[in-house]
């Protein structure tokens, strides 16, 4: 497209039904050269020039330079996630883009995740998986493969928003104790939910399993580092389904190698899509490659949520679930 052109960018193909939707702006739709990978750079900055709405994802990131490009016209951009850390906020208020994002349809589907993981990681699924894949004989004993118990133990919920929440429900109806920080976790609902409001330090000491749920910022980057994972008991394990660099990977590598903690379930990674190689070197980690929100229903009412976003702005409208700078 050329320079105020006018159109509608979408970085990522989002699947027949988003898309028909979004070509009713009756604006062109351009669409970033999907083949299942990202658009290189280059390619994101020349698809959005002179858009006046872009879909983004949480592998693009939208700075300063990519509001440059774009140019005057871009009115929205629409981030298909809940997370905005790869989004300069303040830039796109600067210049008067509306940003949105997609919370709470995909609530359920990422706290479902955590569960999966903090389930895996406890009671050694994967590595049991791999142990009879690998061995073509094995003897049953009354101590073969021991786990943790999730009955009777402490959830700590760093985080405790509209995931946190749900990871919440799910672990009381594990049978777990609930414990949280976060300023809603101090809250009439968090109470209601039997959810104990604690601090860092506190959560940290007391739970069996600690689970990330805050948004990746300026404050929370390296929020689990060599110190935090100290406090944590060596029997506990760590679950990440938020953002990688809300821990410092080389500490928690440092942490399980050294049995310091008992395992890491973990969605996400500090340098994606890279993979640090202590992880993979290591038997007590469930590693899954960020798709926390990958259900088929979840991902579907993403992609409309993004699309209704544009088409609600083009529209004159307001957004449905603006991202206020922070
Ligand atoms: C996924 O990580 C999201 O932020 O939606
Ligand atoms: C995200 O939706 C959160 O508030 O946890």
């Amino acid at each position: 497209m050329t320079a105020n052109s006018g159109h509608v960018y979408a970085s990522r193909d989002l699947g027949e039904v988003a898309m028909a939707r979004l070509a009713t702006s009756g604006r062109p739709v351009v669409v970033g050269p999907d083949r299942g990978r990202p658009p290189e750079r280059a390619q994101l900055l020349t698809g959005v020039e002179g858009a006046v709405a872009a879909l983004t994802m949480l592998t693009d990131r939208v700075d300063e330079e990519f509001f440059a490009r774009a140019g005057g016209g871009l009115r929205v951009l629409a981030t298909v996630a809940v997370g905005t850390d790869n989004i300069d906020l303040t830039a796109a208020s600067r210049r008067g883009v509306v940003v949105t994002n997609t919370p709470d349809v995909l609530t359920e589907s990422t706290a479902e995740h955590a569960v999966a993981l903090l389930l895996a990681v406890s009671r050694r699924v994967v590595e049991a998986d791999r142990f009879l894949r690998e061995h073509d004989e094995w003897v049953w004993g009354p101590r073969f493969f021991l786990g943790r118990d999730l009955a009777g133990g402490v959830l700590g919920i760093v985080g405790y928003g509209r995931i946190g929440s749900a990871v919440a429900r799910r672990a009381r109806a594990l049978g777990m104790r609930v414990v949280a920080t976060g300023r809603r976790a101090a809250g009439p609902e968090a109470a209601a939910e039997g959810v104990e409001p604690v601090s860092l330090p506190d959560l940290l000491r007391t739970a069996d399993a600690v689970t990330l749920h805050c948004p990746l910022t300026p404050e929370t980057h390296h929020l689990i580092g060599a110190t935090e994972l100290a406090l944590m008991k060596p029997t506990a394990v760590l679950v990440n389904t938020g953002r990688g660099p809300l821990v410092d990977e080389d500490a928690l590598v440092a942490a399980l190698r050294d049995g310091r903690i008992r395992g890491a379930g973990l969605d996400v990674f500090e340098r994606e899509p890279e993979l640090h190689p202590g992880l993979r070197a290591l038997p007590n980690v469930v590693l899954t490659p960020h798709i926390g929100s990958a259900g088929e229903q979840t991902r579907d009412r993403m992609a409309l949520l993004a699309v209704d976003n544009v088409l609600a702005v083009l529209a004159g409208q307001d957004p449905l679930t603006p991202v206020r700078p922070r």
